[in-house]
């Protein structure tokens, strides 16, 4: 049976105009006032509903802007923090929660105005002196300190602010965003941000968008981003190191920064010098790229073993190969323009990002999509590969399983033999246009495949993203 989404994702139908800029959409508002439970009285909830992550992000407001302020001295892996947070409410507030783990909170202020706080696990719950209005604008800034610790994620690997021998490998999916600054930790609630790092003089410290300034003064260098479109907290990034950078401007006018681990600059270099190449191929594939600026930081943090699809500027925790960075550049149109409404749906992730590798090697005189499915389908019945159905990773703990990244691909495969090449590369298009900067879940690209092919995909659909064990072959 196809199992029923969670409320949050249900009600994105009515997000079809998305955020542009930094502007909070209406629709996304009332999204945010009605997803997760229900709080007694003018309190903010302190999660969102997400079945896999029921604390993940808050009721009651919905963020607008981020600006973090942030000094890292990885020789004492020392955090000094500041964030403040702009946001709206969505309901009357007399309190509400933020996310953070660990760090020391030395103060909290409403609309500059000293307000009381607790900590009880990951919720910061603010209780302003003053309640707020629903519909009011308001900041909440939060100064802390400490050394931030990543959390690890059931697959063994860090998540979050990671330190590496010369500063730190830092992302965020799906929940270490808030092991480094203060946040709605659901990507359902996208914000604009600005970060101030301040860092060691020698080392760089690179996060989302573009760079506005960088100056040197006692020691130390401050570096000033902006990343304008909105964004899903787990993909902000302010990773520190010893880095090579290269800046440049594409032939179709991308902002491009580069930050290289010099130990790994040999092999980073033949494989980020295709980056223009391989979003010009994209925005063909998938329409225009969603950001003004694009990138790459590849670090040395053997630790780690991913790479994360930070927005604009992904992370590598080592010279990624030409597949790694074609899937984390596809990664910017599926998950970061369009991202999910629930956990659950990370398939519109990872099945999509690791398709657009199989496209990329079809078309660029390697295997055919074909031969990519034929090869995994071989796989016998109790392959990781069949463990479960993508569409239902049943928890967070499976986020970034095999099903999830080549069922979810083969589902897209599927879809594909279908509706035919014409159809199939239009509904790619479509959803990434009316999603935009926006959300998508699920039902929504099921309905739109249905729309834009006239045909009845709900068994194909099902077959290949709910139901347990090895599909037959259609
Ligand atoms: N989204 C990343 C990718 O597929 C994987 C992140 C894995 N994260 C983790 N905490 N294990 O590119
Ligand atoms: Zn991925």
């Amino acid at each position: 049976m196809r199992p029923r989404l969670p409320q949050a994702a249900r009600r994105t139908t009515v997000l079809r105009r998305e955020a542009v800029g930094a502007a909070l959409p209406v629709a996304l508002a009332s999204l945010l006032a009605t997803a997760g439970p229900a709080t007694a009285g003018p309190i903010g909830a302190s999660g969102l509903g997400d079945p896999y992550f029921p604390l993940a992000g808050n009721g009651g407001y919905a963020t607008r802007h981020y600006d973090l302020t942030i000094g890292y001295d990885p020789r004492t892996r020392h955090l000094d923090g500041t964030t403040v947070v702009t946001a709206r409410a969505t309901q009357r507030l007399t309190r509400f929660d933020l996310d953070l783990r660990g760090l020391k909170v030395t103060g909290v202020a409403v609309d500059r105005a000293k307000a009381a706080f607790r900590r009880q696990g990951q919720e910061l719950i603010v209780t302003p002196r003053r309640a707020l209005a629903k519909g009011q604008a308001f900041s909440v800034r939060v100064a802390y300190s400490g050394t931030p610790a990543p959390i690890v994620d059931s697959d063994g690997s860090p998540d979050g602010w990671v330190p590496t021998d010369d500063g730190a490998f830092v992302a965020g999916q799906p929940q270490g965003s808030m092991t480094w600054f203060p946040c709605d930790n659901h990507p359902l609630d996208k914000a604009s941000y600005d970060f101030t790092v301040t860092v060691p003089k020698g080392l760089t410290a690179v996060a989302n968008g573009v760079l506005r300034d960088q100056r040197t003064s006692g020691g130390r260098t401050t570096f000033r981003w902006r990343q304008s479109e909105p964004m899903a907290s787990y993909l902000a990034t302010a990773s520190i190191g010893k880095f090579q950078v290269r800046r440049y401007t594409t032939a179709d006018g991308l902002w491009v920064y580069d930050a290289v681990d010099p130990r790994e600059a040999k092999a980073a270099a033949p494989v980020l010098n295709k980056l223009p190449s391989v979003l010009a191929w994209e925005s063909k594939v998938f329409g225009p790229y969603p950001f003004r600026a694009a990138g790459s930081i590849v670090d040395r943090a053997p630790k780690v073993d991913y790479a994360l699809e930070t927005q604009t500027r992904p992370v590598y925790d080592s010279a990624p190969d030409l597949s790694t960075l074609v899937h984390e550049s596809a990664h910017q149109w599926f998950g970061d323009s369009v991202a999910l409404t629930t956990w659950k749906d990370i398939w519109l992730n990872e099945g999509f990002a690791t398709y657009a590798e199989w496209l990329y090697d079809e078309q660029h005189g390697g295997k055919s999509a074909q031969a990519t499915f034929d090869a995994l389908y071989k796989s016998p019945k109790d392959d990781d590969v069949w463990d479960f159905p993508p569409g239902d990773p049943t928890d967070g703990e499976s986020l970034f399983d095999d099903p999830v990244y080549d069922r979810g691909a083969m589902t897209l495969h599927e879809l594909r033999k279908a509706v035919g090449d014409a159809v199939f590369f239009r509904i790619l298009r479509t959803w990434t246009a009316q999603h935009r900067q926006g959300h998508g879940a699920t039902a929504q690209f099921i309905d739109l495949s249905e729309r834009l092919s006239g045909k009845n995909l709900k068994s194909l659909f099902h077959v290949w993203l709910y139901a347990a064990g090895k599909p037959k072959k259609a």
